[in-house]
């Protein structure tokens, strides 16, 4: 495990932008696993910008994302298709046809899931997954619970996640109770995972995710015994970590 601590948010973006920048240098026709929330929104900024000036080429690159909301179709303005599209896939050059989301609308759970998990396999796998972390420990929607679900599967949202992302829609209530999530046997068989984490809210369960026990009552632990970890976050977020 790799942590890279930053002076702030935009550091934090800059740095974790630096990575997918010279994982697509290496290798043009990468496979990104990405990821949605507030926190990679400035990474992906900074890789609009890059590519603007010409200096990164996505046009062999394929996107796998790691999940979407159950029910939503993907024109809803906070579907992760949508935020996907307006915040990173609208202004590059990536293919769209090597763009890939879990059908959200799709409500057949078992076809859905199977199909992703075979589009997964047929690229070849992650090269890079990008992930943020939920305040539950979260990774992707792999949700705290009593096994790690392996393959892309429909879970329940945590009461902690329906609170954390109602921010996002007009009410609690609008927040989908369901949704379609890579499992950890694909997170975990990426070549390199790259979290990004910012502020105090994410001190704890950094701590506790990176530095206590593996177990699936916090998904994000399993990353501790990943060969390529990093961890890019600000110095908030690192605030709790118990260095001894
Ligand atoms: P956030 O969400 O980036 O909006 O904090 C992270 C996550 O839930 O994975």
């Amino acid at each position: 495990m790799k942590i890279i601590s930053t002076d702030n948010y935009d550091d934090m973006s800059k740095k974790a932008a630096n990575i997918i920048l010279s994982q697509v240098i290496m290798k043009p026709n990468a496979v990104l696993g990405l990821a949605t929330g507030g926190t990679p929104v400035g990474t992906y900024k900074q890789l609009v910008e890059w590519y603007k000036k010409g200096d990164i080429d996505f046009s062999e690159v394929t996107t796998v994302n790691l999940d979407e909301y159950r029910g939503l179709p993907r024109e809803h303005k906070q579907s992760y298709w949508y935020f996907m599209h307006i915040n990173f896939f609208n202004h590059v050059n990536i293919k769209k046809s090597n763009i890939h989301i879990p059908d959200g609308f799709d409500m057949d759970a078992q076809k859905v899931c199977k199909e992703y998990d075979n589009i997964i396999q047929s690229v070849g796998g992650i090269d890079l997954q990008l992930l943020g972390i939920g305040n539950d420990g979260h990774i992707g929607f792999n949700e705290p619970a009593t096994v790690f679900e392996t393959n892309t599967h429909c879970t329940d949202l945590t009461n902690s996640t329906i609170e954390a992302n109602k921010r996002f829609f007009e009410n609690g209530e609008e927040v989908p109770r369901q949704a379609y999530t890579m499992g950890i046997k694909a997170i975990m068989q990426a070549k390199k995972v790259l979290m990004v984490a910012n502020g105090e809210s994410k001190a704890d369960i950094i701590n506790k995710a990176l530095f206590g026990p593996v177990t699936p009552e916090v998904p994000a632990s399993i990353l501790q015994i990943h060969p390529d970890f990093i961890l890019v976050a600000d110095k908030a977020a690192l605030s709790k970590i118990n260095v001894n």
